[in-house]
């Protein structure tokens, strides 16, 4: 096996791979409140599609593989598509990033199919103000899922984005989740990805501010050695046995040790966040050609990456981007 490295030495080991655009919630940092105008169902890469890619981009040297969405498990299919997955030498970690709302009957499975490590959405433990953020009253069913991950041991990262007036009353009771549970909580700065929900910010929390709240009420909090590649700055309360992240996803950027590229639902292949897609592989799997080609269409693409500092100049430009995160799959 090659490890790939694009243009500006980052060896590329990690896809985040969008299964498919739809969600059963619809948290308003994300999409409005209608939803969005979902990708018609002949337009989404098929499960052998994708399988195809996963294989070709397991020959480059990608290991880890984030299957995201929209809600992954919507899509029908998405279990068997698992379980393929876990027959594929060389790709080491399966993740995955779920809202939790269907997934507590299905960990037993996933446990069985060799999944490791899921990261689980949830915004508030208030089942109100989880209503007021995803307009769904699915607090109970996420919860359930929480309760059958820890139960089946399977490393457990919530994501909780953080937003002024809605939840940062959730920020110290997510972090008590660690006293007694290994789970890592993450704190996420709000991106700009809402699909046209614009919503005016009243004061935005940042990275600094979530770790001053953090600190007010567990003054000996110290910081964690971070893995590379890491999106979240690590912290642990002594004591606690699991940790607490906070991911500056607005106020920093990623791009200096950025290992990731991303395949969203109807194929576009993007070698960042903030790019339009570079190519779209689905165009050209239906147009017929062979592994080799595409194989050398993903290369090209690897070595025009765009450097370090691309996400904030992208930012600057484009403002609040009227795309939803689950077109893109975070
Ligand atoms: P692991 O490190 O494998 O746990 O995954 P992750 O943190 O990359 O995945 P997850 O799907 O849980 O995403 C957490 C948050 O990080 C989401 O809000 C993503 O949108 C954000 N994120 C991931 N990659 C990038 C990036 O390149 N730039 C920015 N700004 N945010 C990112
Ligand atoms: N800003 C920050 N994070 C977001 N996510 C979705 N939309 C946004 C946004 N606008 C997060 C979700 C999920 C992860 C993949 O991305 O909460 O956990
Ligand atoms: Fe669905 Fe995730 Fe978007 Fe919420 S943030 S609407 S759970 S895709």
């Amino acid at each position: 096996m090659n490890q790939v490295i694009d243009n500006h030495g980052r060896p590329i080991n990690y896809l985040r791979l969008a299964v498919t655009d739809r969600c059963n919630l619809r948290c308003f940092y994300c999409m409005p409140e209608e939803g969005i105008k979902y990708v018609p169902k002949p337009h989404l890469l098929t499960w052998e599609e994708m399988e195809r890619v996963i294989r070709i981009l397991v020959r480059m040297g990608v290991d880890k593989v984030r299957i995201t969405g929209g809600e992954p498990f919507v899509r029908r299919g998405i279990m068997e598509f698992l379980e393929e997955l876990s027959q594929i030498e060389g790709l080491q970690q399966i993740n995955i990033t779920t809202n939790g709302v269907l997934t507590a009957p299905l960990v037993p499975d996933l446990k069985r199919i060799g999944i490791k490590s899921v990261n689980l959405s949830l915004d508030s433990l208030d089942r109100q103000r989880f209503f007021d953020i995803t307009r769904r009253d699915e607090f109970p069913n996420v919860w359930q899922t929480f309760e059958a991950l820890q139960a089946h041991n399977i490393s457990t990262k919530i994501n909780t984005v953080v937003m002024s007036g809605k939840n940062t009353d959730d920020i110290i009771p997510m972090a008590e989740l660690t006293r007694h549970s290994p789970v890592s909580v993450r704190f996420i700065e709000e991106m700009p990805f809402n699909g046209d929900g614009a919503h005016e910010y009243q004061e935005f929390w940042n990275y600094r501010r979530i770790l001053d709240e953090l600190k007010k009420a567990y003054p000996g909090i110290y910081k964690l050695p971070d893995p590379p590649a890491s999106t979240s700055y690590n912290y642990q309360i002594p004591g606690h046995q699991g940790t607490i992240g906070i991911i500056a996803a607005f106020s920093r950027t990623f791009c200096g040790t950025c290992n990731r590229l991303r395949l969203t639902p109807q194929g576009q292949f993007r070698t960042c966040l903030y790019d339009d897609g570079v190519f779209n592989i689905r165009d050209l799997i239906r147009q017929g050609l062979n592994d080799e080609t595409l194989q050398t269409y993903i290369y090209e693409a690897l070595q025009n990456r765009a450097k370090d500092g691309f996400e904030a100049e992208a930012r600057r430009k484009v403002g609040v981007v009227s795309e939803s995160m689950s077109t893109i799959g975070g």
